[in-house]
């Protein structure tokens, strides 16, 4: 009976979420669809006219508008960047129209927001098929009620620290690149700008707390995180994850939390210092270098970028590994919490209960008991195995 009633529990739950992942898929398939393709063809008020980029050169007349005129050969040369005389210094300033901005235009507004929502609904999408698929991952053996410290309280500080920080930057972020397509048809321009401005305020400030967390978390647990005999066996048997009954040896971290460990510090680095070059414009120029270093070994990338290039890449790169980023976090949250029983209780009280511990880092676990490590709810220790 207990059995059956818990079945209809977890159906009830897979329906459930099953229904608000189709839901936010749909939302993120509407929402990159229309407002995108008509960002990318531009606002006719502030674009030049028709023809005057593509077909200008072909077609060399004056358009008169809005009481003005348009020489759309002049026009075209400047719109393709021609360097021009200048008596000042700085010789940069021939250059009118910087047209690499037009490019990193079409690239911000067009393909990077719109397969940013497929990644993200992907994603999302495949974690809800797996858990109809494998459904929660159950603790085969049951609770035993004895437990041992997973985390300390200082690890557990820096993973919150990280956490809680990441999702504010990441809502905050996901404002800038889709809130006005998402938000401002549901709470206007006037409330949309208000809540932007403090949202931007708060992605500079929280990026601290997050390098913070950042550093925290890598120092504590680099250790735990090189490769070891282990890692092999585990990725051979998919970590167990599809099958019931199946627990590979692991450490007290398996190999699916090393590539996990080793994708957010080096995408985390990588943030931030993208977010560093924007957040203190022409000051870093990051890419320059980093172009330089790379053709060390063999690459040939300019090296001479502009200062707006560099502020374009920073954007663009920026974005990319934050979008990267926060798709791998969907699937950690989700066998943090939803997708495994017993895995939450190692950030929430820092305590795991055995049979989770020897299931799922049963290398890890045998050291912990055979010092004796474990206890009862009580606080009774219970004797080393
Ligand atoms: C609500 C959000 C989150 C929940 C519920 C959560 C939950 C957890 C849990 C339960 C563990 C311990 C796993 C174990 O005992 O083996 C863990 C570990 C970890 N978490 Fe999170 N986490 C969250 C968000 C984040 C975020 C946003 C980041 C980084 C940006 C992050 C980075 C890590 C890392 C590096 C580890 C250690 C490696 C691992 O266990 O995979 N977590 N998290």
């Amino acid at each position: 009976m207990a059995e059956l009633k818990n079945n209809g529990e977890r159906g009830a739950e897979r329906w459930a979420l099953w229904n608000a992942l189709i839901a936010l898929l749909a939302l993120f398939i509407v929402a990159a669809q229309p407002a995108f393709a008509q960002s990318s063809s531009g606002n006719p008020n502030v674009r030049p006219p028709a023809g005057a980029v593509n077909g200008g050169a072909t077609a060399p007349m004056v358009v008169p508008e809005k009481g003005g005129s348009y020489d759309i050969e002049l026009w075209t040369k400047l719109r393709q960047g021609v360097q021009g005389q200048v008596s000042i210094m700085d010789k940069k300033a021939g250059v009118l129209v910087d047209s690499s901005g037009e490019t990193w235009r079409a690239v911000r507004n067009g393909p990077l927001p719109t397969y940013g929502a497929y990644a993200m609904a992907g994603i999302l999408g495949l974690l809800a098929l797996f858990f109809l698929i494998r459904g929660r991952i159950r603790i085969e053996h049951g609770k035993s009620g004895a437990t041992i410290e997973r985390f300390n309280y200082l690890e557990r500080t820096g993973h919150w620290l990280l956490a809680t920080s990441f999702i504010i930057l990441a809502l905050t972020g996901l404002n800038v690149l889709y809130g006005r397509y998402v938000l401002i048809p549901v709470m206007g321009k006037e409330a949309f700008a208000s809540m932007s401005i403090v949202a931007k305020w708060l992605h500079n400030y929280v990026a601290f707390a997050f390098m913070a967390g950042l550093l925290i978390t890598f120092v504590l647990w680099l250790r735990h995180n090189f490769p070891s005999k282990e890692d092999f066996i585990w990725l051979a048997k998919g970590g167990g994850m599809f099958s019931r009954g199946v627990h590979p040896p692991a450490r007290k971290f398996n190999a699916g939390q090393k590539i996990l460990f080793w994708l957010i510090m080096l995408s985390g680095i990588s943030i931030t210092l993208s977010g560093l070059s924007l957040m203190f414009p022409f000051d870093m120029p990051m890419f320059s270098k980093t172009f330089a270093a790379l053709n060390m070994i063999g690459f040939d990338l300019p090296t001479q970028l502009t200062a707006n290039e560099e502020q374009q890449l920073a954007s663009l790169w920026h974005a990319i590994m934050a979008l990267f980023l926060i798709c791998v976090i969907f699937a950690h949250i989700y066998i943090g919490t939803l997708g495994m029983e017993g895995a939450f209780d190692a950030m929430g009280t820092g305590q795991v209960d055995t049979n989770w511990a020897k299931e799922h880092h049963s290398v890890w676990a045998e050291e912990e008991l055979a010092a004796g490590k474990a206890h009862r709810p009580s606080g009774q220790p219970v004797p080393a195995e």
